[in-house]
């Protein structure tokens, strides 16, 4: 595994999965983890595009980061071959990587702020945004540092959570949305125990949120997706934190297929849902969920399990692999730049234009 992160015991913070290599992005490949920790290095856009697209590396903020790296690769090959030409023809570059998953907004924010550096690059472009690419990669660490903190201090000691997909440092720059929240709390003394949903049908609640769990020595319980209303019944929840694939202008929340069971599950219960992402994550130009692009992955990820199949031959399937949970479910929205209590249209524009703090209710 790449050991990039700060080692400080009380940060449960040891797990980095992307690093630039000046020459390529060094990624953790996660389609083979828990079993094996392996790395793949993209050299091109056309790599790291295959490489998002395959769920080489997945999560939100990972993949914008990832683009931005391939944004520098592919930047650099095509001033290399013709100077005169390399903007326009980083285009297709560009087209490629903003296909390559439709529903993180954090691929379309990275690529845009990396194009906002071309109009008034003259000569070798790499240098400069290979400076942004890793501006872009910091500044999210300390964003999820931030909300660390942030979220931590929502949490009453002694509390059971509950997360759903991988939000860790797996899926961002390093330390985690969600997973965040949990490492600072459970460094904190807040959290007793983590119980990780399976995430089926790609299973990153299995393979990795548990796997980084168990690799920073916080105690996870496993369960299947199935079983989560009858851990809130049973009191052993205090908490549902996720992550977010893109957050709408009113609040509602696109995130990993199964987010809105747990949020309608914890409004049932009384149970506080806590949202994590950062403002990269934000999308003000989708007025409300209706407008997030939903992907949907090939059946077989359903028919099959770890290759086999396990369905009847002759089903078909049905595999959107996110939903929308509507922002009247959502208890707090944690940010960077402060936590949106109930999140409204107005509450989101406020925190987004202000920059600092947003309001409460
Ligand atoms: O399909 P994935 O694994 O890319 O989905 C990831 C999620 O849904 C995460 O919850 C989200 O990206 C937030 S990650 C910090």
């Amino acid at each position: 595994m790449i050991k990039g992160g700060y080692m400080h015991s009380n940060r449960y913070d040891s797990i980095r999965a992307i690093r630039w290599l000046g020459n390529g992005v060094e990624l953790l490949d996660q389609r083979r983890l828990p079993g094996e920790a392996s790395y793949l290095v993209a050299k091109s856009a056309t790599e790291v595009a295959a490489a998002i697209r395959d769920m080489v590396v997945r999560g939100a903020p990972a993949i914008g980061i990832s683009a931005a790296y391939a944004v520098v690769l592919a930047s650099g090959e095509r001033f290399r071959s013709s100077p005169a030409s390399w903007k326009q023809d980083l285009e297709v570059d560009l087209a490629t990587l903003r296909a390559a998953r439709p529903t993180a907004v954090n691929l379309a924010w990275a690529l845009d702020r990396m194009l906002s550096h071309i109009p008034e690059l003259e000569g070798d472009p790499v240098p400069t945004l290979a400076r942004e690419a890793k501006r872009i990669h910091d500044e999210d660490v300390a964003a999820n540092y931030r909300m660390g903190e942030l979220g931590a201090a929502l949490i009453e000691p002694g509390s059971g959570v509950l997360t759903h997909c991988n939000t860790g440092s797996l899926a961002t720059g390093g330390y985690g949305t969600a997973l965040g929240v949990i490492r600072t709390a459970f460094a904190r003394g807040a959290i007793e125990r983590v119980f990780a949903d399976e995430t089926r049908p790609w299973l990153q609640g299995a393979r990795l949120t548990a796997w980084e769990l168990v690799e920073e020595g916080i105690p996870v319980s496993l369960i299947a997706d199935s079983a989560a209303a009858y851990a809130m019944r049973r009191g052993k929840v205090s908490w549902v934190i996720v992550g977010a694939d893109r957050v709408a202008a009113n609040g509602d929340v696109a995130n990993k297929i199964g987010t809105y069971s747990l949020a309608l599950s914890a409004r049932y219960h009384g149970i506080g849902f806590m949202v994590v992402a950062p403002t990269s994550s934000i999308d003000l130009a989708a007025t409300d969920g209706s407008a997030i692009p939903i992907e949907a992955r090939g059946a077989e990820e359903l028919l099959r399990f770890a290759e086999r199949p396990v369905a009847a031959t002759g089903a078909g399937g049905w595999n959107p692999v996110f939903d929308v949970t509507p922002a009247e479910l959502v208890s707090v929205l944690v940010t960077e730049r402060g936590v949106v209590t109930e999140p409204t249209e107005a509450r989101i524009a406020s925190l987004m234009s202000a920059g600092s703090p947003a309001p409460s209710a």
